[in-house]
């Protein structure tokens, strides 16, 4: 160790010593790049819209916010967006796969990459397991329309409700988004597309035909709990504005990475926050706040002025929508780890690629597995609990690496560059902390044991292993090539 320096240090032995995957060679095994702007764009409004918009939004404006859920989207909305700025200017710059887990550990050094990724791979599993419980839902509420009586045991997850043992539907969902993904990108990418683009329709249908039925004195009075209650709406609506930095996972599958990735992510996110903001237009001016129903909002608004067929079409979006925030985050999550395991960071066998379909397949079945097992036997809250934080903690490392590193290395060629520089990154950085102080301490806890168990597997084999794959492979800032 003393040839390398203290082990506090940035040291090739040190755990902050900071690690830039090397660049390719043609020989290596790698993922096929097949996706364009279009397909990542469709990714990231993919991965943005889903429950968040669909289910969250309906309960903040009943109970937390009224018609002012708008505002609440528009705060959680320019928070997401400072941290897409930065995420952007990194994708632009260290287009990898790995997603926030590559960014730090090129900035911030190699143990605080670890525990990014470490926090994501929880993070993402759970959101996975959340959505799907989520879209259970939904999906019972039309084989109910069809007159199909589900089994009481199979309903939902122990204690959801009487008879609940397990909800099988949501187990279903996740094991079947694995198996797609483990079609290979290609084939799950056109179905992504394909699925993004009906959730799309939907929601457009909901504003055009909506917008024809608002009552515009449903929206008085604006903010009945005051703007404060906006305000901590916009801590639970947080929920449906990330997204687009699971696509960043997806960076070593995209035709253009450095150029492409940046644009899609701030595209992604401006065309759902206008779609966001509509369609609370609709929910709040076609029923009265007090109203609006928070399990099937857009739904049951539909079917109370009398739009029953709408009121099914969108519900059966609402469930196709759904699903590709399944599928983008586990997508993520299985990129993510093929980018630890490729990294040395855990072992080589989980990240190892399918030899046929290019994709990290066993990655992707354990990931589906254990999301099955979440969601089969949690109660949505619980699940959703474990999402917030941990993307949030991401949020604030990437806003603050950002600005580390436009100080530390300005003369580094980037692809973005995040405008308002430092005030947009720093206003990143407080957002999401502001927005962590609501979470309970029960969930700061869990986060906490996480960490430390992460903690554990680095000392344990992380640390040594990655010395072997990246002895001099790792290529340290100053390798990288300047404009100087
Ligand atoms: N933003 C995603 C959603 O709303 C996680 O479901």
């Amino acid at each position: 160790m003393a040839s390398g320096g203290s082990l506090f240090g940035t040291g090739p032995n040190g755990v902050f010593r900071r690690t830039v995957p090397r660049p390719e060679t043609e020989s290596e095994r790698r993922m096929v790049r097949v996706l364009g702007l279009p397909q990542l764009t469709m990714i990231g409004v993919g991965a943005i819209i889903g429950a968040g918009i669909f289910s969250l939004a309906g309960a903040v404006a009943r109970d937390i916010a009224g018609p002012a859920v708008l505002v609440s989207f528009l705060i959680a909305g320019a928070a997401s967006l400072c941290a897409a700025f930065a995420y952007a200017e990194f994708a632009g710059m260290v287009p990898r796969a790995g997603s926030s887990y590559t960014y730090a550990a090129a900035v911030l050094g190699e143990v605080v990459g670890w525990i990014i990724g470490w926090d994501l791979l929880l993070e993402y599993t759970a959101i996975v397991a959340t959505v799907s419980i989520g879209m259970s839902g939904y999906v019972g509420y039309l084989l109910e329309v069809v007159g199909v009586d589900l089994p009481l045991w199979m309903q939902g997850a122990p204690g959801t409700g009487e008879g609940h043992r397990v909800d099988l539907i949501a187990m279903l969902i996740c094991l079947g988004v694995a198996w797609l993904l483990n079609r290979g990108t290609r084939t799950s990418a056109r179905v992504d597309v394909v699925l993004t683009a009906v959730k799309i329709a939907v929601v457009l249908l909901v504003v055009v035909v909506g917008l024809s039925r608002v009552d515009f004195g449903n929206l008085e009075p604006f903010a009945p709990f005051g703007w404060g209650g906006a305000v901590t709406g916009a801590a639970t609506v947080f929920f449906a504005v990330f997204g687009y930095d699971a696509l960043s996972t997806a960076a070593e599958e995209s035709v253009d990475a450095r150029r492409l990735l940046p644009k899609a992510m701030v595209l992604s996110l401006a065309i759902s926050m206008v779609l966001y903001v509509l369609a609370c237009v609709v929910l709040t001016g076609m029923v009265h706040y007090t109203q609006v129903d928070p399990d099937s909002g857009f739904s049951s608004a539909f079917s109370s002025v009398g739009l029953q067929g709408v009121a099914v079409v969108i519900a059966v979006g609402a469930v196709l929508g759904i699903v590709t925030v399944s599928f983008s985050f586990m997508m993520g999550a299985s990129r993510l780890w093929y980018a630890l395991s490729r990294d040395g960071l855990m072992p080589k066998w989980f990240g190892e690629l399918h030899p046929v379909r290019r994709v990290p397949h066993r990655a992707t079945w354990i990931l589906g597995v254990v999301s099955a097992v979440l969601a089969g036997l949690l109660p949505v809250e619980e699940a959703a609990e474990l999402t917030n934080i941990g993307v949030l903690f991401a949020f604030v490392l990437v806003c603050a690496a950002v600005v580390v590193l436009r100080y530390r290395r300005p003369d580094l060629p980037r692809g973005f560059r995040c405008p308002g520089m430092p005030v947009v990154p720093v206003l990143g950085v407080l957002f999401s902390a502001w927005l962590m102080s609501f979470l309970s301490g029960e969930t700061w806890l869990r986060l906490g044991m996480w960490l430390v168990l992460g903690l554990v597997v680095y000392a344990l084999y992380g640390y040594r292993n990655t010395r072997r794959v990246m002895p001099g492979g790792s290529v340290d800032l100053s390798e990288l090539p300047g404009r100087r």
